[in-house]
């Protein structure tokens, strides 16, 4: 039998067409703000975490504790430490609405691209993915429909984009950090405080390379009777 030719003899590691395989990394891998800005934050994306926290701040109002302040650790564009503050505001409006204390957030986050989404103060609304959104929306200052205009991948379109007023946002601090260095254990300085009084990670520590000293780290920021809500 002659030698065949029916592409047998064509070595298999060799593609037979040109593949932009830099593309479909891109595409298979999106960056890590796409992920966030697009398909990973929400508001009370946990919430029986936020049941929890908001049962751990009505014992501090209740108690006249004076301010409280929360490490939210990986906190994305912003909707999670938005929530927080919200909580507070719902605790203190059916608490003590003259109570003499406020929120301050502290919100570690590595990644830039989702600071600067969360200093844009326009955040996309996903009615099917966001919880409480009655809540949300009774503390927005504009709301924007999305109209045809607006450039935003097909397969996941906002329902609206969502504005706070300054009152809200100024209860943020955002910083750049890793939330893996030794300086977490000094980050409740930035309030003047001693501790903090509550610390939330929610599914980041799945990214950290040393998870039981970082998580350890950050528990170490908490005051006596402070709340973790840890979400691996
Ligand atoms: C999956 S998102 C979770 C966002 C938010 N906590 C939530 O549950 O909706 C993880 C976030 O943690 C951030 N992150 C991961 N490792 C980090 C680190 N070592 N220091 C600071 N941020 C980190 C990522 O950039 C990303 O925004």
């Amino acid at each position: 039998m002659s030698e065949n030719t029916t592409g047998r003899d064509i070595p298999l590691n060799k593609p037979s067409i040109d593949v932009d395989t830099e593309f479909i990394f891109r595409l298979t891998h999106p960056s890590e703000a796409e992920i966030n800005v697009f398909s990973g934050d929400s508001f009370y994306r946990y919430p029986e975490e936020f049941n929890r926290l908001e049962d751990h701040m009505r014992r501090h109002i209740e108690g006249g504790n004076g301010d409280y302040f929360v490490l939210c650790v990986g906190a994305s564009t912003g909707k999670e430490p938005l929530s927080v503050v919200l909580s507070w505001e719902e605790m203190v409006r059916t608490i003590n609405p003259q109570y003499d204390g406020t929120v301050g957030v502290l919100a570690v986050e590595r990644n830039l691209e989702a600071i600067a989404a969360f200093q844009q103060n326009n955040f996309p609304v996903f009615g099917s993915r966001d919880n409480q959104l009655e809540r949300v929306m009774r503390y927005v200052s504009a709301r924007t429909p999305l109209s045809e205009g607006i450039q935003s991948p097909a397969f996941i379109k906002p329902e609206a984009f969502v504005s706070f007023p300054e009152g809200i946002i100024k209860r943020i601090t955002y910083l750049q950090i890793d939330a893996e260095s030794p300086q977490v254990s000094e980050l409740h300085k930035v309030f003047r405080a001693d501790s903090f009084n509550a610390a939330i990670c929610h599914t980041t520590s799945r990214y950290f390379s040393n998870e039981v000293t970082s998580m350890q780290r950050i528990r170490g920021t908490l005051g006596n009777g402070g709340f973790l809500s840890h979400v691996r």
